[in-house]
């Protein structure tokens, strides 16, 4: 059997925030293990994949990229392909047999095998551990930070999902919801500030259900964490993503609201505007549930942003269900949206019980009648900028005009403005002049 000395680590992320801080955690474990972590595929001897299972397209995607790799293993016969994540967890061994390609394959959870496996694989065998687990979170893994601009970073402080949403595969990739330790988050966020960082966001699939209990019987919910880690030091911005509408609390917003280092800027996907979809979606609010929450916000933090997640054509969406989402979107003039077509995910219970009955000119048409109207929404968010100051962290040089720098402000709006000799990871007070529907166009005041 052909025996190599696999040293260097290309690892390659697909997906959500939730994946970029995982391939972190996987940077640190390989570091640690005297592996090289290569941001040069070129000089690799081994490529990891990050997957994303959410929709097939995402693997379709992947899967190309699988056939492409092919071409690297021509002039480097040794080369060794990994696949890690959602996708490795759903399709497990198929992978493996399938794709003649793939030489090791490592669920969310089995990230500290990683070095076993890769060394099994530099035996010539194949390598798989998709084992889910209950208890893992990495607590004490300090990721490095790959792809950094050394000012904002993603700090994961819970895994997994247990909302099981009709549609939704995540419960099913990455397992039982658990939480971290507390100590162990504040302390990364705290190295983080102490090595120059000046904005964190704090990660979960559903935040708001973040727990622990202490050895002393002390309870830390999420709001008091986001205490905790706001008062390391009022010019680190806190960020957190996802909040789930059916549990965001007043407490959460009192929180946000009493601390200016807490950003303006809230994410509350609603997946849809008709109180029938929202039941057979398992995602266990209503419209008004969801309104009433918009208008606590709104009542908080008046200068809050709200975002949102949308599926178009979910089973049995009707033309009516579908006019009802566009009109929930206007009600609330969301200031940005993450806009889907529904995609069929095997095993999940829309796969099981209900019928993905919306062709797909319709979903096609759905969604795009969705962008269009939540293009005009942004624009008029936008808009309603014009000639307001804001704070601005600043995070690097605009790629179109070097002379000129761009960061966000609070409610994680990106502002290009003239420099003026300022740097990255500086804050800034701009004036809005102008605007598009995407971005802000100021001065520096
Ligand atoms: N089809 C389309 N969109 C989906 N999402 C999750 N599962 C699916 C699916 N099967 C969307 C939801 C979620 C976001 C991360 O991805 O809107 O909030
Ligand atoms: Fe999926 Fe729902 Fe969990 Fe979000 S809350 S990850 S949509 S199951």
């Amino acid at each position: 059997m052909e025996q190599v000395d696999m040293k260097k680590i290309f690892i390659e992320t697909y997906g959500c925030q939730m994946n970029f801080s995982d391939s972190e955690i996987v940077g640190s474990i390989l570091s640690d293990n005297n592996y090289l972590i290569t941001t040069d595929i070129n000089e690799a001897d081994c490529i990891l994949i990050n997957t994303c299972a959410i929709r097939e397209g995402a693997e379709q995607r992947i899967r190309k990229r699988l056939k492409e790799l092919k071409a690297l293993r021509r002039n480097k016969p040794w080369f060794k392909v990994g696949v890690l994540g959602c996708m490795a967890e759903r399709l497990k061994e198929q992978l493996m047999e399938e794709e003649d390609n793939v030489n090791l394959v490592a669920g969310p959870d089995a990230y500290r095998t990683l070095p076993e496996l890769l060394k099994q694989v530099e035996t010539g065998a194949k390598a798989a551990n998709v084992l889910l687990s209950e208890e893992e979170t990495y607590a004490e893994i300090d990721p490095v930070r790959l792809g950094s601009n050394g000012i904002s970073a993603f700090i994961s402080i819970m895994r997994g999902c247990e909302n099981f949403c009709a549609y939704c595969v995540v419960p099913y990739t990455r397992g039982r919801e658990r939480s971290r330790d507390p100590k162990t988050i504040v302390n990364e966020a705290k190295r983080l500030f102490e090595n120059g960082y000046k904005e964190v966001t704090l990660l979960g699939q559903n935040v708001n259900s973040y727990h622990w209990t202490d050895d002393d019987g002390n309870i830390v919910d999420f709001p008091e964490l986001m205490k905790q880690v706001a008062e390391i030091d009022p010019t680190l911005r806190v960020r957190y993503s996802t909040s789930h509408p059916k549990d965001l609390s007043d407490k959460l917003l009192e929180v946000m609201s009493s601390y200016d280092n807490i950003c303006k800027c809230i994410h509350l996907p609603v997946q849809s505007g008709s109180n029938r979809m929202l039941k057979l979606m398992n995602r266990k609010y209503t419209v008004e549930w969801y309104l009433d929450r918009i208008a606590a916000i709104r009542r908080y933090m008046p200068d809050c942003a709200i975002t949102t997640d949308v599926i178009a054509g979910f089973c049995g969406e009707t033309l009516e269900d579908h006019e009802q989402t566009l009109s929930l979107f206007k009600q609330v003039g969301y200031d940005y949206a993450f806009m889907f077509k529904y995609s069929m995910r095997p095993n999940t219970y829309a796969h099981k019980r209900l019928t993905d009955d919306v062709s797909e000119e319709e979903k096609t048409r759905r969604l795009e009648e969705i962008i269009a109207l939540q293009g005009e929404l942004s624009l008029t968010s936008y808009q309603k900028d014009l000639g307001k100051t804001f704070e601005v962290l600043i995070e690097g040089t605009s790629k179109r005009n070097k002379e000129q720098l761009f960061g966000r402000n609070s409610q994680n709006k990106v502002i290009v403005f003239d420099g003026n000799g300022h740097k990255p990871g500086e804050y800034v007070k701009v004036k809005v002049l102008k605007c598009t529907s995407a971005t802000l166009i100021g001065e520096l005041v």
